[in-house]
């Protein structure tokens, strides 16, 4: 393990298992053998994202794995290595909620020059129960920043490594909250004030409209974006103050509703792996798409308008060509 950089591993190591996805509607159940293929998942130190990086892994890949808490993701790598005991895990440092620190991370990478052939946008965050609207040090809103435009800068300072030769997959990990939602750019007026829900919502669309127009924009470089959306994982990291504060009925019920961080990972396994239509994304297969196995579904109507989507991409592209 290369705790600094980015280091070459062999990439001819047999997987340890084939991971199990899940199937439904022609979508596989398990993922190919990935042991010539690298990489890279954001949020990989807990919840969803550690189960996809470890699918990924025990299916040969080598994975990078930008964190922002060493120790967790420490344990994150004992976690996976438990299961996948041949995993090939890069740790290194990433905070999406800093744009020195997306940058110095893209420069890493490009550094290193390998291309990057499955990359999943993963990391998140949604600070429910928390009226205060956080602003960082770049000057944007928390969800905004971490959700959508760290994200976003560290795409397009990596764009070189993603004309890989065996074309790179890109999943794009949204929610439910985006099909609700407006996109918020600074500068717009603001609808309703804030909220922490909305203001998830909105980075949650806007990540997406930016990986519609990525796909749109390099597909001509081999570079495939399928969007997709867990359903809900009651059991991850996420909002952990309010399901802390969750009475033990309201948590039982929303197991029963929702997917296992495991399942959970599915759809954006099937996103990096498989070949999804145009107008459609991977979503969980059951009732209200809140749980089930990955299928295609129809792309919520927020993310089919290639004007936002053209919008948020030139915005982030102004924020990745300054500082
Ligand atoms: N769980 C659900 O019900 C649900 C529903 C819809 C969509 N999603 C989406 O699924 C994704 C994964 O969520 P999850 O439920 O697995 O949550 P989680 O357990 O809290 O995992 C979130 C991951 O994102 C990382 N992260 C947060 N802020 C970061 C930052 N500033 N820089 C770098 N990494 C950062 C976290 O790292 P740390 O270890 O440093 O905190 C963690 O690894 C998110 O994009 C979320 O919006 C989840």
């Amino acid at each position: 393990m290369e705790r600094s950089g980015i280091r070459r591993s062999d990439p001819h190591r047999s997987a340890d298992t084939h991971a199990t996805v899940g199937t439904a509607f022609g979508i596989p159940t398990a993922l190919p053998d990935l042991g010539a293929a690298r990489a890279l998942v954001t949020g990989a130190s807990g919840g969803i994202g550690l189960e996809i990086a470890r699918a990924l892994a025990a299916a040969g890949a080598e994975v990078i794995m930008p964190v922002r808490d060493r120790e967790k993701a420490a344990r994150a790598e004992a976690e996976i290595r438990r299961t996948a005991p041949r995993a090939r895990l890069v740790l290194t440092d990433l905070d999406l909620a800093s744009l020195d620190s997306v940058r110095a991370l893209a420069a890493r990478l490009v550094e290193d020059g390998r291309p990057i052939d499955h990359l999943v946008l993963n990391a998140g965050i949604v600070l429910l129960g928390d009226p205060v609207r956080h602003v960082g040090a770049d000057g944007y809103e928390r969800h905004f920043q971490t959700n959508f435009l760290g994200h976003a800068v560290l795409v397009l300072g990596i764009l070189r490594l993603l004309a890989s030769p065996s074309g790179t997959r890109v999943a794009v990990q949204t929610s439910l909250a985006a099909a609700f939602a407006h996109v918020q750019l600074p500068g717009d007026v603001e609808r309703g004030g804030y909220r922490p829900l909305r203001a998830y919502g909105s980075s949650k669309l806007a990540l997406g409209l930016f990986g519609m127009e990525l796909g749109r924009r390099a597909g001509g470089d081999g570079v495939r974006v399928a969007l997709c959306h867990p359903g809900i994982a009651p059991d991850t990291g996420i909002a952990a103050d309010l399901r802390a504060t969750a009475s033990p009925s309201a948590g039982r019920m929303s197991r029963r509703l929702g997917n296992t961080p495991a399942q959970a990972a599915g759809p954006a396994l099937v996103a990096t792996t498989a070949d999804v239509a145009d107008g459609r994304f991977v979503a969980p297969a059951g009732t209200f798409q809140l749980s089930g196995t990955p299928v295609a579904s129809r792309l919520f109507r927020r993310l089919r308008d290639p004007a936002a989507s053209a919008r948020v991409w030139e915005f982030a592209e102004r924020v990745a060509s300054t500082g």
